[in-house]
């Protein structure tokens, strides 16, 4: 495969984590997922932290992420936060993949318990203007957009057709 590290973007909930994970295992490839890192080296979780201690604290985590895939990761598959390629500077980091989703499809394949964990994702007025702003925003910083709609394993086949074609 022509890539390095493969860091699957796209809007909470839009499958980028389950997709990812399923990409690395079919590639025999490492995988990481930005917001559990960020989790387990705060050893709380992200409803915590941006409660505790807001946002920028949270992106500012986001950012030594960021610098270490940037400088010290290799050949691993990268699930991120849904901010993490509006806030840093992900180019950097290795090949962008935009998984899209519509906001219909997001909100329909969240459950109660999955909104709980994103504090971002409590107003839906509010999230829908998130989801408008930064759709451009991931369209810009991608090298390659893969439609995420359907189960997790159709999304993921598509994704490795796709870099198959490479
Ligand atoms: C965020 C998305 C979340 C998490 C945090 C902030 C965002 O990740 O990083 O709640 O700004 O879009 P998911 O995209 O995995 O939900």
């Amino acid at each position: 495969m022509k890539f390095d590290n493969l860091l699957f973007v796209g809007f909470m909930g839009s499958g980028k984590s389950s997709v990812a994970r399923y990409v690395a295992k079919a590639l025999k490839r490492q995988f990481l997922d930005t917001d559990t890192m960020i989790e387990s080296s705060e050893g709380r979780t992200i409803p915590e932290i941006f409660a505790q201690e807001g946002e920028p604290y949270f992106r500012a985590c986001e950012k030594e992420v960021a610098t270490w895939l940037a400088h010290d990761v290799h050949n691993t598959i990268v699930s991120t936060g849904g901010g993490f390629a509006i806030f840093q500077p992900i180019c950097e980091c290795g090949t962008i993949l935009y998984l899209e989703s519509s906001f219909e499809e997001i909100v329909a394949r969240l459950n109660q318990n999955e909104l709980s964990k994103r504090p971002l994702l409590q107003d839906m007025d509010q999230a829908r203007a998130l989801f408008e702003k930064r759709q451009g925003i991931y369209e810009s910083v991608a090298h390659y957009r893969i439609d995420g709609s359907g189960s997790v394993t159709q999304a993921s086949q598509r994704v490795l057709a796709f870099l198959e074609s490479l």
